[in-house]
């Protein structure tokens, strides 16, 4: 299975993405705040590989003038219908449909992993003014609690795939390797959210490693999870634990390339 499968693997699970993942909790927006150095409000942005418009909203509800960028048609069309007023751009990320130097902030919530970042960071760079600086975050399964560990391993022995786009391999000092004027700042925001059972299946459902294949080949995958986390909580309510891994790269004043 080619990455680009994985890349466009959303686009057919797109309303399940909107009703069961997450959004992102305000704290993350703090410390993204507090990484940018300025108040949110007002800056420009754009939020790439923006789905179905969850860190979108979130980045307008801080007062962003955010407009969102997303290549995949179903996931644009959840997008379209949840925030009809939000400007949403059809393009990738390799390469950004906009001026040199026009906007605050480019930001990729989970999505940054499906870009091919030689392409894709130059591209942000090229569209960021002075100031500005590109946002990286994924909202990851907090594995320092026994039970969400022990589910990703379980996964991970069902799911061939599982794991095989783990960020943590493909971020960091990989972009400074890319560009050496670059100096991230890291940040981790540690947040919980209670869900139905039925909401933390579908919200498994949605990660690319189940969405590219075969129900007949998830349904079982699915249905051990639900007798086995149903055990843990048995009043039916599931309480996630997650981890928001930030990377703020700051634009250099002056690039390598320059
Ligand atoms: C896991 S979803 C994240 C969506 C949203 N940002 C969120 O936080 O819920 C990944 C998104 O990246 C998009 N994507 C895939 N390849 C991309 C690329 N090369 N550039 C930008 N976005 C891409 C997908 O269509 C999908 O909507």
């Amino acid at each position: 299975m080619r990455t680009s499968d994985f890349a466009t693997s959303f686009n057919a699970v797109a309303a399940e993405y909107a009703a069961a993942r997450p959004d992102y909790p305000p704290t993350l927006y703090d410390a993204l705040e507090e990484a940018f150095g300025r108040s949110l409000a007002g800056a420009h942005g754009l939020d790439v590989g923006a789905g179905t418009g969850k860190a979108t909203r979130g980045l307008s509800e801080r007062g962003v003038q955010v407009t969102a960028v997303e290549p995949g048609a179903g996931m644009a069309g959840q997008l379209r219908t949840a925030s009809p007023g939000v400007p949403l751009v059809r393009a990738s990320g390799d390469a950004l449909p906009f001026a040199d130097a026009s906007v605050d902030l480019v930001t990729y919530a989970q999505a940054w992993h499906w870009t091919r970042p030689e392409v894709a960071l130059p591209e942000a760079l090229r569209v960021l003014r002075h100031g500005g600086g590109l946002a990286l975050w994924w909202n990851t399964n907090d594995r320092t609690v026994g039970w969400v560990d022990e589910q990703a391993n379980r996964l991970r022995e069902s799911l061939p795939q599982h794991g095989a786009h783990d960020i943590t391999r493909i971020v960091g000092h990989h972009l400074t390797a890319l560009e050496p004027a670059l100096q991230p700042v890291y940040r981790e925001v540690t947040w919980r959210r209670t869900v139905p059972l039925a909401t933390h299946l579908a919200n498994l459902a949605t990660h690319s490693q189940f969405a590219v294949l075969d129900p007949e080949e998830t349904r079982p995958v699915l249905a051990r999870e639900e007798a086995i986390v149903g055990e843990l909580f048995p009043d039916g309510l599931v309480e996630e634990p997650y981890v928001v891994r930030l990377t703020y790269l700051p634009r250099p004043v002056r690039l390598t390339s320059d």
